[in-house]
């Protein structure tokens, strides 16, 4: 079997570099500019793996600014076969509840600023028009090695659930709130998207472990999201997507993927008008 090799991008707060071990810095830019901060290359468990925090170590890029395309592009460059992510969200349904995590299999796109794509005529290496299909975003495999690592943990998930990233950097009016809650979407972040689709764009197998730490504002009788809410709720429980990191990846590295991988790139290729 050909050797995985584990992208990580920690969301805020769980940017935690001593998940590594033999852990080094690696500073590393791209065709699309630098990523969010430098690449930290080590190992969990004997599996390789390149850690990035998302919006820089320090929280310098607001969900707008991150320069996603750089990020996915020195992962994929540095040998990465799958990226697992983890991101604050906030809950759209009674079911799902703040502590709790949800395993997306599915997003809804309401960004408005940020690239969407490699292929926009500004790269040699990424030349053509892309439509890549968009109906599997997530590595449904990858998922349910995911899920069966949380339940030996004990904690409490969902196998399933459609983010709706928003533009942000404000959080979502009641109506829009609302609006997304009838529309039956779980949960709400402001960094899905366009990061799962460039990961697709690319071939890269992309699981994401999101971390509920609030209602957001459709419920009337709860208190509506805010930053020290969100951040306090992501702090006391960024722990568990640790533990769910360090369980999966050895799991994760005993399977077999080159078909999964050869298949994800032969979309990716195949997408591409010349
Ligand atoms: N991140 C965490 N909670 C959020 C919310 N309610 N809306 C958007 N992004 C979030």
């Amino acid at each position: 079997m050909g050797r995985v090799k584990i992208g990580i991008i920690g969301g805020s707060g769980m940017d935690d570099p001593l998940l590594l071990e033999d852990r080094k810095e690696k500073k590393v830019t791209t065709p699309f500019g630098d990523p969010s901060d430098v690449l930290l290359v080590g190992t969990i468990k004997g599996v390789d793996c390149v850690l990035l925090a998302r919006h820089g170590r320090r929280h310098e890029f607001s969900p707008t600014n991150v320069n996603y395309r750089a990020n996915i592009w020195a992962l994929k460059q540095e040998g990465c076969t799958h990226l697992l992510v983890t991101t604050a969200c906030g809950s759209l349904q009674e079911d799902k509840h703040p502590g709790q995590i949800v395993l997306l299999d599915d997003f809804f796109d309401r960004t408005t600023q940020r690239k969407l794509t490699f292929y926009d005529g500004s790269c040699n290496e990424a030349q053509g028009i892309c439509h890549v299909p968009m109906n599997e975003p997530f590595c449904p495999k990858t998922r349910a090695l995911l899920a069966c690592s949380i339940k030996a943990l004990g904690y409490s998930f969902h196998e399933k659930g459609t983010m709706v990233t928003i533009e942000g950097p404000r959080f979502s009016t009641r109506a829009e709130s609302k609006l997304f809650h009838q529309w039956g979407v779980d949960v709400v972040n402001m960094s899905t998207v366009p990061e799962v689709a460039l990961a697709k764009e690319v071939g890269l197998l992309y699981a994401s472990i999101a971390l509920v730490t609030d209602y957001d504002s459709w419920r009337e009788d709860t208190e509506a999201v805010n930053v020290d809410l969100a951040v306090k709720t992501f702090k006391d429980n960024a722990e568990k997507a640790c533990k769910v990191l360090l369980h999966a990846i050895p799991k994760i590295a005993e399977e077999e993927w080159d078909e999964d991988v050869k298949k994800n790139e032969d979309i990716a290729r195949s997408s591409v008008m010349k």
